[in-house]
């Protein structure tokens, strides 16, 4: 009798088995359920999934149901704990009354008994989820064989829930790193006001997170205060526009409070519990009708320091704020940081005032391939590139007003982090490079004037915030620029074009400003067709069909031509140390090792193992060089 019902048993496990084929969650656990509440002969069942990173148990599907919003616990201290933490099956008798009316209001029916049995994954032995099965139909109790009937049950099937809840999370995290990556791409092309920007991106930010409430402050620092800009999702209201009495704007004192303490510390907080940190202030609750469960708050940075902070608030779909919420966050405070540094009037106006003619300041020498750009001084490399751009006669072709170029170029170079190598001097030298191109040789002959430009820009703009680490360490050390752009490949070009658009969008900084539609569409295609083509993997990539194009001469009516010309360009501009003196070449060899030794250093205290070229202990620079020269450089020069 034993052996047919097991038999009977071993058939239907099989049929179970042979239906699990989703790569779907919840369809997956439909049919699980399904299973245990015919074997059992359950009214109802469900599966308590456990997150891993994040102690929560969460229900997605409930019977023959699954939920619009998957229901979130923490792990700790509710009907759930016992079956989790001793790792053994749990009956309504094990339950404090507490307990078992949490469970009728998550079901949302009466509870006459119920059983819950620990899934767990052979190979760790760790809990993955809790098996429930509710109110078993002519019986008061569910028995030792419905124990049995789980148990066996996810014998089997425990792996494919594994992979498939794994694929599931995968998926999500996708999901929303490309829609972050929309986000920030929209956000730089369509916006053009800094407070507007910082709206669209709280929101957003607000929105990824799934925050009930957002804000962000900045910080007054001659009254040591927090001042609201963007409030609820809204831009704070300007208190210029307001009545006297009528004091709308909110101030917070900068070193006291939550705020106050990551304004000053500088390092996020993420709180789970609101009312039980000593550092939260209810008053404002009490004030409010509003209640506050959890905040998770950010600094915000320019390259000085912080000059403010965002709080998000209440997460919706769960207990508190996750990693994956910080890591969001903390990416979109970036963008806040950049939209809002200031650039002084005084500082632009000196810039865009002058009108000594280009030749006469820098003498003969400095429109001729041997000139040293990197030997002028900071003020001078930002007044030489302004008169670059008007001796090209661009200022007048494509109207852009002085003030307009002046402040592009002042936040440009604010734009480039204090690396040894990638830092604004090569920018500077590189566009030099760019400008030494257009003086000497017929370019206009080959290009045209907004592919000339495009070039220019490109060469200002192609490394901005470089961080001195190369591309496969973004991926690598699974930084947040990873997450944002490594679906698309060439991760640091990705960011420095964003970066760029950032800029344009950047109130008085639009220097495309007055052109067409059409052109100025055109002209940022260009610019992120150059900047991407700077990632020397790109180089190599289009190198035989640089090599087709020298052989068989130069099309004008080909746009492949064109492309590929301004690519060939741009990379010579981005190499041009290496057409310099002797001193200086090697002097630039140095502050390039200086910056691959650093990220070597990260990489043996991340316990990886550098390549040699990045190994301060391994590397022998004139080899490296002399193998750089001869396989990169000089066939792209010649
Ligand atoms: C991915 O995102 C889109 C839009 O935000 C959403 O409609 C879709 O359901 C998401 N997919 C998954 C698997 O989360
Ligand atoms: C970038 O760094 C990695 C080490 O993280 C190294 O393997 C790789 O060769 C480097 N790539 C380039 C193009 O220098
Ligand atoms: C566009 O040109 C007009 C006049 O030529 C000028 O006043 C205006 O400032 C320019 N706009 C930008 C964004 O440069
Ligand atoms: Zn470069």
């Amino acid at each position: 009798m034993a052996g047919v019902e097991d038999q009977d048993h071993a058939a239907a496990i099989l049929a179970l088995c042979a239906e699990l084929y989703d790569q779907d969650a919840r369809k997956l656990q439909l049919k699980l359920v399904g299973y245990l509440q015919r074997h059992t002969s359950a009214q109802c069942g469900f599966l308590m999934l456990v997150a891993e990173d994040s102690n929560q148990l969460f229900c997605q599907v409930v019977g023959d149901k699954v939920l619009d919003h998957e229901l979130r616990y923490p792990s700790h201290c509710n009907s759930f704990s016992i079956a989790l933490h001793e790792k053994r099956p749990v009956t309504l008798q094990d339950l404090t009354t507490e307990s078992r009316l949490e469970i009728v209001n998550m079901l949302g029916c009466d509870v006459q008994s119920m059983l819950c049995v620990p899934v767990i994954e052979p190979v760790e032995g760790r809990v993955v989820a809790l098996a429930c099965v509710v109110n078993k139909k002519g019986s008061n109790n569910f028995s030792t064989d419905d124990i049995k009937v789980i148990q066996t049950c996810f014998k089997y099937t425990a792996p494919v829930l594994t992979s498939t809840l794994a694929f599931q999370k995968e998926r999500m995290l996708k999901n929303q790193t490309q829609t972050l990556l929309h986000v920030a791409k929209n956000l730089f092309t369509h916006l053009e006001d800094v407070t507007l920007l910082l709206k669209e991106i709280m929101q957003e930010a607000r929105h990824l997170t799934q925050a009930e409430r957002c804000s962000l402050f900045l910080l007054d620092k001659e009254q040591n205060e927090l001042v609201a800009k963007v409030f609820d999702g809204d831009v704070a209201q300007d208190q210029t526009k307001l009545d006297e009495g009528e004091r709308a704007e909110v101030r917070l004192p900068a070193d006291q409070g939550i705020a106050g303490h990551v304004a000053t510390s500088g390092e996020l907080l993420n709180i789970r519990d609101a009312y039980s940190h000593p550092l939260f202030y209810s008053g404002v609750d009490e004030a409010t009708g509003f209640r506050t469960r959890n905040i998770l708050c950010i600094p915000i940075r320019d390259d000085k320091g912080v000059i403010g902070i965002a709080e998000l608030c209440n997460k919706l779909n769960g207990a508190y704020f996750t990693k994956f919420d910080e890591e969001i966050a903390t990416a979109f405070s970036v963008y806040c940081g950049l939209s809002i540094v200031h650039v002084t009037e005084k500082e632009y106006s000196t810039l865009s005032a002058c009108d000594i003619p280009p030749r006469d300041r820098w003498g003969a020498s400095f429109t001729r391939f041997p000139f040293l750009p990197r030997c002028m001084t900071r003020d001078e490399t930002l007044m030489c590139m302004f008169d670059d751009v008007e001796d090209m006669g661009f200022l007048h072709a494509l109207r852009i007003e002085r003030n307009t170029l002046a402040r592009f170029i002042i936040m440009v170079k604010k734009g480039y982090r204090d690396v040894p190598y990638h830092n604004w001097y090569h920018a500077f030298a590189v566009t030099h490079f760019c400008y030494l191109l257009y003086k000497n040789l017929p370019l206009n002959d080959y290009l045209t004037e907004m592919e000339i430009f495009a070039l220019f820009v490109a060469c200002m703009c192609h490394d901005l915030d470089h961080r001195g680490t190369n591309n496969s360490f973004q991926v690598q050390s699974q930084s947040i620029l990873a997450a944002l752009y490594s679906s698309e490949g060439s991760v640091m070009e990705q960011h420095h074009f964003a970066q760029a658009m950032c800029i344009i969008n950047m109130q008085g900084s639009n220097i495309f400003g007055n052109l067409s539609s059409k052109e100025y569409q055109q002209v940022l295609d260009l610019m992120r067709d150059i900047i991407l083509a700077t990632d020397v993997s790109h180089h190599l990539l289009i190198m035989p069909e640089l090599e087709t194009m020298a052989d068989e001469g130069y099309r004008g009516s080909s746009d492949k031509h064109h492309n590929l010309l301004v690519c060939l360009l741009m990379t010579a501009c981005d190499l041009s140390d290496q057409t310099k003196s002797w001193t200086s070449t090697k002097k630039i060899a140095e502050q390039i090792y200086h910056e691959f030794f650093s990220q070597g250093d990260l990489e043996k205290a991340m316990g990886n193992k550098p390549v040699d070229m990045m190994d301060r202990e391994k590397a022998f620079i004139p080899e490296l060089q002399i193998n750089f020269l001869e396989h990169i450089a000089l066939p792209c020069y010649r």
